[in-house]
């Protein structure tokens, strides 16, 4: 098995150099406990966004904005971000003024739950990264705003490796999230006009295409 750290380490000393980015930002999201997208994760986003190429981003789960940062510094993207914890907004907003984005980045406030029906698209690319028990429900309406053709990536999607076992090995209280995770899973494996495959990158990353 491929410890994760040591092949991390192995290939940021083969890497050519990392995004212009504020280093502040991310070490003080995770200094803070604050999740942000893992070094996996970025090499296969940054890798995404060199293929497709988008002129329009949207985000669920902006957090403290180091994913938004991240893909506007790997692309000439405009992101629409989403988040709705208010003691993380300041801070997003100011992570994104330090890296110079505030021009290229929309933060908008709220629960993504009422924030989605109200937005009109079409997305080039959907990140997915926000609380996994309301995948299911977002769906829909992600399904909707992004194109033909456009790319969903969510995170976050196998649990740590639980979304494996038997629900009766699950904690009791992760059971509903581990529910309603499968059910997404099952939602974008199954359906004829999206393509999906999963990943064991960061927590499990999901990359769909909407045929
Ligand atoms: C895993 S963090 C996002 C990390 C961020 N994408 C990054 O990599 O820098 C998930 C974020 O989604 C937010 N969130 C969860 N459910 C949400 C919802 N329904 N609407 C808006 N934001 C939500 C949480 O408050 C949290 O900050």
């Amino acid at each position: 098995m491929i410890s994760q750290e040591r092949l991390d380490i192995f290939l940021e000393t083969l890497e050519a150099g990392a995004e212009p980015i504020p280093p502040q930002i991310e070490e003080e999201a995770l200094k803070a406990g604050v999740p942000v997208i893992s070094r996996d994760a970025q090499r296969l986003i940054r890798t995404i966004l060199a293929a497709q190429k988008p002129d329009v981003i949207l985000e669920i789960g902006t957090a403290v904005g180091f994913s938004s940062v991240f893909m506007c510094a790997c692309s000439d993207a405009r992101i629409v971000t989403i988040e709705n914890y208010a003691k993380r907004i300041p801070v997003a907003k100011e992570n994104i003024r330090l890296a110079g984005y505030e021009d290229r980045i929309t933060l908008i406030e709220g629960n993504a739950g009422e924030i989605l029906p109200s937005l009109t698209g079409p997305f080039d690319l959907i990140f997915l990264d926000a609380a996994q028990g309301q995948y299911i429900a977002f769906l829909p309406e992600i399904r909707r705003l992004l194109r033909s053709g456009g790319i969903l990536i969510t995170d976050n999607v196998l649990m740590d490796g639980d979304l494996l076992e038997p629900h009766t090995a699950v904690q009791r209280r992760f059971r509903t999230i581990y529910k309603r995770l499968r059910e997404y899973l099952r939602a974008i494996m199954e359906d004829d006009g999206l393509v999906t495959t999963v990943l064991p990158v960061s927590d499990g990353l999901a990359v769909t295409v909407k045929k």
